[in-house]
């Protein structure tokens, strides 16, 4: 991956936050429980979630922009500059849309997008988004826990670990055709990473439908690890025994290891991960360890060698 860019966003694109603040606070005061079955039947990118559920995954960090978090990405699919795939996703038909969750379950499903969206409610999540490439950003995502779903496939005792494979449409994704990385995009955790409660499934963010840029109908979030292991367009999740192999381990395996935990003490071949830009910032941060989640998710790794296992 290349290293940090200014993303170009012109000022009318710039969305008026205080719309959406206000909205925020009209939910801290009046969210009530409501469940997800009153969704409308198919939503499509930049239409408003209704009756998200406000969780206690709050930052008092500052909320990157809209614009920033739309303009600025990493999929290769379309394309390898930050500003391709705001130009070029909207190829992306995310109607109709399965989740296939096989392997080591006992309850295998062929899920439908929309039905998926009303498996749990629907929750509100900041979380910070620390990239490999030494940016981050602050994203209010919508959701549900991914352990949610692992609950309801009921995994045998064979599986432990989660492979996530993406959509793989040259006809749908310029970026395909080029042989940039081992197409279909593959992530993986381990099944406990995967049942950590800050685990999430996103479905949108800013309150809205996920713009397809950022991984529509439905991508991971995995906060403390780097931003790569959040697969984006998920169509299969696969329960296994072996570690599978992710995109990046195969692109550089020297580079991109399994766990890929965000750690300051430990640099990518050819840039130092100990501090990082917040997108929007001038002056660049400490990067935390574990994206500042060690006290969620540090008790995971007890006596693993996190050199060793970066
Ligand atoms: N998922 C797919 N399918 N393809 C990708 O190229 N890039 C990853 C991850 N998920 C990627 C992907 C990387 S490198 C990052 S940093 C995050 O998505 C970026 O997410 P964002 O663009 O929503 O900020």
């Amino acid at each position: 991956m290349s290293n940090w860019k200014i993303p170009k966003v012109s000022p009318s694109e710039i969305t008026p936050q205080e719309v959406y603040h206000s909205r925020r606070e009209f939910m801290r005061l009046g969210a009530g429980v409501v469940v997800g079955s009153t969704l409308p039947s198919s939503l499509l990118a930049g239409e408003k979630l209704p009756n998200l559920v406000k969780s206690n995954y709050e930052l008092t960090d500052k909320l990157t922009p809209l614009a920033d978090i739309t303009h600025y990405n990493n999929y290769y699919e379309f394309g390898t500059d930050k500003e391709s795939p705001a130009k070029t996703a909207g190829s992306l038909k995310t109607r109709p849309w399965t989740v296939a969750v096989e392997g080591e379950v006992h309850k295998p499903k062929l899920w439908d997008i929309d039905s998926l969206l009303k498996l749990a409610p629907l929750e509100e999540r900041v979380y910070r988004l620390r990239c490999v490439e030494a940016w981050s950003m602050v994203i209010p995502w919508v959701g549900f826990p991914l352990a949610e779903l692992i609950k309801r496939a009921e995994p045998t005792g064979n599986a432990k670990f989660v492979e996530f494979i993406t959509l793989n449409d040259p006809e749908q994704m310029p970026g395909v055709r080029s042989p940039v990385l081992d197409w279909p995009y593959r992530e993986g955790l381990r099944l406990d990473e995967a049942m950590q409660p800050l685990t999430l499934l996103a479905v949108g963010l800013y309150g809205e439908v996920l713009p397809n840029q950022n991984g529509a109908p439905i991508r991971l979030v995995v906060p403390w690890k780097y931003g790569f292991k959040s697969a984006k367009s998920i169509v299969r999740i696969r329960f296994v025994e072996q570690m599978p192999q992710t995109s990046w381990m195969k692109a550089g395996p020297s580079e991109y290891g399994f766990y890929s935990n965000v750690n300051p003490e430990v640099d990518h071949p050819r840039w130092s991960q100990a501090k990082e830009r917040r997108i929007g910032d001038f002056f660049k941060r400490q990067t935390l360890p574990f994206n500042g989640y060690a006290a969620q998710v540090a008790q995971l790794y007890t006596g693993m060698d996190l050199q060793k296992f970066f």
